[in-house]
């Protein structure tokens, strides 16, 4: 398949741009100051914080696996069996676990739950975090994904 270009000139934080590479979902959002340190803090609570299970190139594998900390690039499927996870952006959602509960991913299919880095949380059905494509920035406002 041939690499796609995403433009995130007007990507806001909190919003998502869903586009497809080769055949699956890659899904581009921002994460704003708040979410950063929430995924920080997150990491007693996630079955692999750090991602040694290579689910991302390796300028990737930092806390928020990402180049910029504010703009995520992944794949938009549950490491499970494959589902759409649902985007839960706003802490405190009740498929994230209601009140206190961090932004993040809910598979709605066995219950799985990611932070807003596609990490899994502990003790549920996704064996992995979920995965980041291989992409790079052509220029500020593009990316390249592939
Ligand atoms: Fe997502 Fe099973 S496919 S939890």
């Amino acid at each position: 398949g041939a690499p796609v270009e995403v433009d995130i000139s007007r990507l806001e934080p909190g919003q998502l741009i869903n586009i497809e590479w080769r055949g699956r979902p890659v899904w581009v959002f921002q994460r704003d100051e708040r979410a950063l340190q929430e995924l920080e803090e997150l990491a007693p609570r996630l079955a692999d914080p750090e991602s040694r299970v290579p689910q991302q190139p390796q300028y990737a594998e930092n806390y928020h696996r990402s180049i910029r900390p504010e703009v995520m690039v992944m794949v938009g499927i549950c490491t499970h069996l494959g589902c759409s996870p649902l985007y839960r952006p706003e802490p405190g959602s009740s498929d994230m676990g209601g009140t206190g509960s961090p932004g993040g991913f809910f598979c709605p299919c066995h219950g799985s739950r990611f932070d807003l880095a596609g990490r899994v949380f502990r003790n549920l059905p996704a064996p992995t975090n979920m995965e980041v494509p291989p992409h790079f920035y052509i220029d500020e406002n593009q990316i390249l994904i592939g």
